[in-house]
């Protein structure tokens, strides 16, 4: 089993949120029964609602048993993790209402020998995150006022601020309470480890590496597409829309890791450098260049959810043709396509080689039609596929597309950690490996800034339920 952890207390700011009782107190929950969490911990929840602590517990019980009725099947196990999660009432926005937590924390730091480090998760909308931060410090609870030997740390949820300036912003806010090492930008998809296995599928492998440029690649297909709508979170994608919530996070860090060149070592930060570098290097829209290479989309129905403006022109589809401009990808197109409510669940990254310069044999189609590609499948059916071309058997020499696959789950038989187990465990040991740094958050947002200007004035597109996007959306790929 790997160290334990530091004894620490984790304070969730957003304790009610939909993100808390989806994945953080479960994947904690789960964490405390497999003996990953430190021997001693204390969890405090912090919300607007005024409650005590039996009533939280009991609200967190009661979202679970709702949600995974599963996983607590150990009631016993429950009621051990339950004793260590207290709450506390703070309007985030009040200063005068942080000595409470600070009270909390402390109080029972003493207790039961936590230790003085703290971990604080925010889950909550990025317009709070700098009033909590200030006001944190303001209640002697940053970075700076830790006393030696203890460590503070902060983890923010995506979306990391809503453009470049609020990002900027932020990123001085909080840089003015905690150290970068301290700061933990989360975008889950880094801790899937299908996305952990692209640097390791590159570069552990001698064959692919020297193909992976601009000589053998004709182009690189990445979907992250949802058979399900925006669910009941009406009023965050009013204000996201789908570049803010998948665009600039998850879809750029998926191109980052399949385009970014070797690192000079695996530490958290040489892998960093390599990925700030590869979105530095990402083309910025304009106006003229949107023509044809931007396609927005809005599921028909979307004006009917919860929450919802009647005429919001808000996108939950875009399709866009990227370009990278540096020695190894000058011209060759990423195309990058994200949406809600599509014909089908499935993130995959598709690269396709280039056509060999002869078609010697005939085929059913064009000599494209065996085109090789490797097909990372993120999620779901994890697997990993080659596509060559192969003889059709009979007396005519014609080719046919087929492939060789490799299954995680047939391949490896342990239980991989869910995103969250594992980057809460991360950020705990303080790894920051596969968090984002700030100029990598900056320079994603400057992309997605630069395309949300150019198209400010583009309605999108209205697109059936359940299909695969608007119509024009094959105009990008011309
Ligand atoms: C979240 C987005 O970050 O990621 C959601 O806010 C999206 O809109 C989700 O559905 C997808 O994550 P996963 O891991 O379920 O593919």
């Amino acid at each position: 089993m790997p160290l334990k952890p530091d004894n620490c207390t984790i304070v969730i700011f957003g304790a009610h949120s939909d993100l808390a009782a989806r994945k953080l107190f479960p994947s904690l929950y789960e964490l405390a029964l497999w003996g990953h969490l430190p021997d001693e911990y204390r969890i405090i929840g912090v919300g607007r609602a005024a409650l005590s602590h039996e009533e939280f517990r009991a609200r967190v019980h009661e979202k679970m048993a709702g949600l995974f009725p599963d996983t607590l099947q150990d009631e016993a196990g429950f009621r051990s993790f339950s004793a260590r999660l207290f709450y506390v009432k703070v309007d985030f926005a009040l200063r005068e209402e942080y000595p409470a937590l600070q009270k909390e924390i402390m109080e029972g730091a003493r207790e039961v020998a936590t230790g003085h480090n703290l971990l604080f998760y925010l889950a909550t909308p990025p317009a709070l995150a700098p009033v909590i931060v200030r006001n944190l410090d303001h209640a002697g609870l940053g970075e700076k006022d830790g006393s030696s030997g203890n460590w503070r740390k902060i983890i923010v949820e995506k979306p990391y601020g809503s453009n470049l300036q609020t990002a900027r912003e932020l990123n001085a806010v909080i840089g003015n309470v905690f150290h970068e090492e301290r700061i933990f930008r989360i975008d889950h998809y880094l801790g899937k480890e299908t996305v952990q296995n692209i640097m390791v599928f590159r570069f552990s492998n001698g064959i692919f590496e020297p193909l992976w440029n601009r000589n053998n690649i004709a182009y690189v297909a990445i979907t992250i597409a949802e058979g399900f709508g925006i669910r009941d979170r009406g009023a965050f994608y009013e204000e996201a829309g789908l570049l803010r919530d998948i665009m600039q996070n998850h879809a750029l860090q998926l191109l980052a890791s399949v385009a970014m060149e070797p690192p000079v070592d695996f530490s958290a930060d040489a892998v960093r450098d390599e990925k700030a570098k590869l979105l530095r290097s990402i083309r910025l829209a304009t106006p003229l260049s949107v023509e044809g290479t931007v396609v927005l989309g809005q599921y028909e129905g979307y004006h009917f959810e919860k929450n919802v403006a009647p005429d919001s022109t808000v996108e939950t589809f875009a399709a866009i043709k990227f370009f990278v401009d540096n020695w190894r990808w000058k011209d060759v197109p990423f195309f990058v396509k994200a949406g809600k409510n599509l014909a089908e669940t499935v993130t995959e990254i598709v690269i396709t080689f280039k056509c060999p310069p002869q078609n010697y044999f005939g085929t059913a189609e064009s000599c494209c039609y065996t085109a090789n590609q490797v097909i990372l499948r993120i999620q779901p059916e994890e697997t990993i596929a080659i596509k060559f071309g192969a003889k059709r058997p009979g007396e005519a020499l014609i080719t046919d597309p087929v492939f060789m696959k490799f299954d995680y789950k047939t391949s490896f038989t342990e239980a991989g950690m869910t995103p969250y187990h594992r980057l809460l465990l991360d950020a705990m040991a303080g790894d920051q490996m596969n968090f984002i740094r700030q100029d990598s958050v900056e320079y994603s947002w400057a992309i997605i800034d630069a395309i949300r200007e150019a198209v400010a004035t583009q309605v999108p597109e209205s697109y059936p339920v359940h299909s695969w996007g608007p119509q024009s959306v094959h105009h990008i790929y011309g």
